[in-house]
């Protein structure tokens, strides 16, 4: 054991400090400082964005048609050389080092890639080759890939004859041959029917909990709040908002606070004055409606029922409530003014 003495410069490095700058450096999956891709026509699909994702996050990235999720993760993926700005993947320089950084990432496209006259096995087994797993470490792979998205009682049918649920399962093993530590997953639920969307969705968690960082791209809101730990908004290449959900329905304003009076708009107007005046909700948003007030405020749970406690004291009657989380619909809708259909998205095939 090395004492104090015969320490020499070499043993600087674990140093417990200098072990934990190296150990934080090197925590970023993906790093990105002012991304911006402009299209040879013209197209600005992306207008300098900035994010970083830690590794073993499920990140989420969040946008309607057309935002610029696909053409991020083709430039996260080495597909597209950005026009400005700069990234690093697993530490590696996406526009000097994209070799690296394409060993070091597994990435399943929008469309499926999965080979339909192949079966689920041959198709594993193709990507096995074409990610260059040694030979003899392939039918172990394939059999624990098959395994893990529950397809092994299928390994020998052809994809052709599998629901679009188990293709983008198929299409998702695929993209893990190399047991890459980054995954990339470009709206792999999109046009799934609940079933099988939810069914992925365990598939996903399951890999991330292995310790695989997830960027997952998706326009559905309650898939980015189910999975993810942290979501950026895309909206016309730019992200307009960022943070965990939780902290994305914060920003909206707390929790909604619906509470149902007798006593008609008279009523509800008097206790919307009340509620207006009242401290404890700071900066509340109150609204009368058709049943009486609806009080969105950071400390709605908390200080909900002063607040009915205020209104029998003004002898207004209370005959209901409800307190209920605004939903990433209403963030999405607070940020962007627009509603995001995802049912005007494109049907997996
Ligand atoms: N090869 C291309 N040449 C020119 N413009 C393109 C090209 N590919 C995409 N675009 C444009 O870039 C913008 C961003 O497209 P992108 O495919 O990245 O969006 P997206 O968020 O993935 O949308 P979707 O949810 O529909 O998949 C759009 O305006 C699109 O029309
Ligand atoms: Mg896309």
């Amino acid at each position: 054991m090395p004492t104090r003495d015969t320490a020499g410069p070499g043993d600087r490095s674990r140093d417990g400090n200098d072990a934990a700058a190296a150990a934080s450096a090197s925590a970023a999956a993906i790093d990105v400082d002012g991304l911006e891709l402009t299209y040879a026509d013209g197209t600005v699909a992306v207008d300098g964005i900035d994010m970083t994702v830690p590794e073993g996050e499920f990140f989420g990235f969040l946008g309607p048609n057309g935002a610029g999720k696909t053409t991020t993760i083709k430039v996260f993926a080495t597909l597209l050389s950005p026009t400005g700005g700069a990234v690093r993947i697993n530490g590696f320089d996406a526009r000097s080092d994209s070799r690296k950084v394409r060993e070091s990432i597994g990435y399943m496209a929008q469309e499926t890639s999965i080979d339909p006259e192949l079966t689920a096995a041959e198709n594993i087994e193709f990507a096995c080759e074409a990610y260059g797993v040694p030979r003899d470490a392939r039918t172990d792979r394939v059999d624990e890939l098959l395994d893990l998205v529950d397809l092994a009682d299928v390994a020998d049918k052809r994809a052709e004859e599998f629901s679009g649920g188990m293709k983008k399962r198929l299409d998702a093993a695929t993209a893990l041959v190399h047991r890459p530590p980054l995954v990339f997953l470009d709206e792999p639920t999109t046009g799934l029917d609940p079933k099988a969307r939810n069914r992925l969705w365990e598939y996903f968690r399951r890999i991330n909990d292995l310790g695989t960082t997830i960027f997952l791209t998706t326009q559905y809101l309650e898939e980015a709040d189910q999975l993810c730990d942290r979501l950026a908004v895309i909206l016309d290449g730019e992200i307009v908002a960022d943070g965990s959900p939780s902290e994305l329905k914060r920003e909206v304003g707390g929790e909604v606070l619906d509470v149902e009076l007798e006593g008609g708009q008279a009523a509800g107007e008097r206790a919307a004055d009340i509620a207006r005046e009242f401290d404890a909700f700071g900066d509340a948003s109150v609204a009368e409606t058709e049943a009486g007030i609806s009080v969105t405020a950071e400390t709605a749970r908390e200080h909900g029922t002063d607040l009915l406690v205020a209104l029998r004291d003004a002898e207004i009657t209370v005959t209901g409530f409800n307190i209920r989380a605004p939903t990433l619909d209403d963030v999405f809708l607070a940020i962007t003014g627009e509603e995001l259909d995802a049912d005007d998205g494109e049907v997996a095939r």
